[in-house]
């Protein structure tokens, strides 16, 4: 696990977005699952900025790692945020966009998109594999949108499961556990004082952390990365 930490969301988003295009350099294509939430809004902005003519986006597949199931015009739709935040802004061909259909009945829907990751990635022992998955953790130590109330989805044999939000019961769509552990590397992008105590619960492995699912991450890779600003870094142990 190699931690990155930096003095704020600003530095965090365009660390990540030089990292990003690095990790994009040497590579014909690339798959990369997208986060949700706010926390990827900046990091997109930073990355359309900068780097807008700076990078071949036609070698870029974008999906996500999950999704609301809501209209693509819905406000909470992690998609609309993304073209908002990043589509609007780069020029990336329309079929390297594989949408998580939000509008469409969850179940049919997961199941749909586990067939397009399967057809569309390498597989390693049937798994569908990512050159990157980024992730968001909620302050309840969610990630994608596994929640700890519905922690047994993780190990879901399914690959895109269907998940509740606890608190609004708003349904969506996510990849599992297996799918999540199976990509070449995954980075958390984490920023916040309200997710300094589950950073360190996680991070330092504390007694019962293994409740949050923001825990499991753990690529057979090995390639794990945290971008962290100040404010989620702070209860780390720092020896
Ligand atoms: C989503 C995300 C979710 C998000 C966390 C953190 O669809 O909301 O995938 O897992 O990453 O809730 O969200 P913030 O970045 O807004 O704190």
């Amino acid at each position: 696990m190699d931690l990155k930490i930096y003095k704020d969301k600003q530095e965090v988003a365009e660390q990540f977005s030089n990292y990003l295009v690095d990790q994009l350099k040497d590579k014909e294509t690339f798959h990369v699952a997208l986060s949700g939430g706010s926390t990827p809004k900046i990091v997109f902005d930073v990355l359309a900025d900068n780097f807008a003519g700076k990078v071949d986006w036609s070698k870029v597949h974008f999906y996500w790692g999950d999704e609301r199931c809501v209209p693509p015009s819905d406000d909470e739709s992690n998609y609309k945020m993304t073209v908002e935040h990043l589509f609007s802004k780069i020029d990336v061909p329309e079929e390297n966009i594989h949408r998580i259909l939000g509008e469409k009945d969850p179940a049919n829907e997961a199941m749909r998109y586990a067939n397009l990751l399967e057809i569309n990635l390498d597989r390693i022992e049937g798994v569908p594999q990512f050159d990157l998955v980024i992730l968001g953790m909620g302050d309840d130590g969610h990630t994608a949108s596994i929640f700890p109330h519905e922690i047994d989805l993780w190990d879901a044999k399914d690959h895109c499961v269907v998940a509740t939000h606890p608190d609004s019961g708003q349904k969506r769509v996510s990849i599992n556990g297996k799918v999540i552990n199976t990509a070449k590397e995954v980075v958390f992008l984490v920023t916040g004082a309200s997710k300094a105590e589950k950073v360190e619960a996680i991070v330092d492995k504390t007694e019962g952390s293994d409740a949050y699912p923001a825990s499991l991450v753990n690529p057979d890779s090995g390639n794990l990365v945290w971008f962290l600003d100040e404010e989620a870094a702070a209860k780390l142990n720092q020896n």
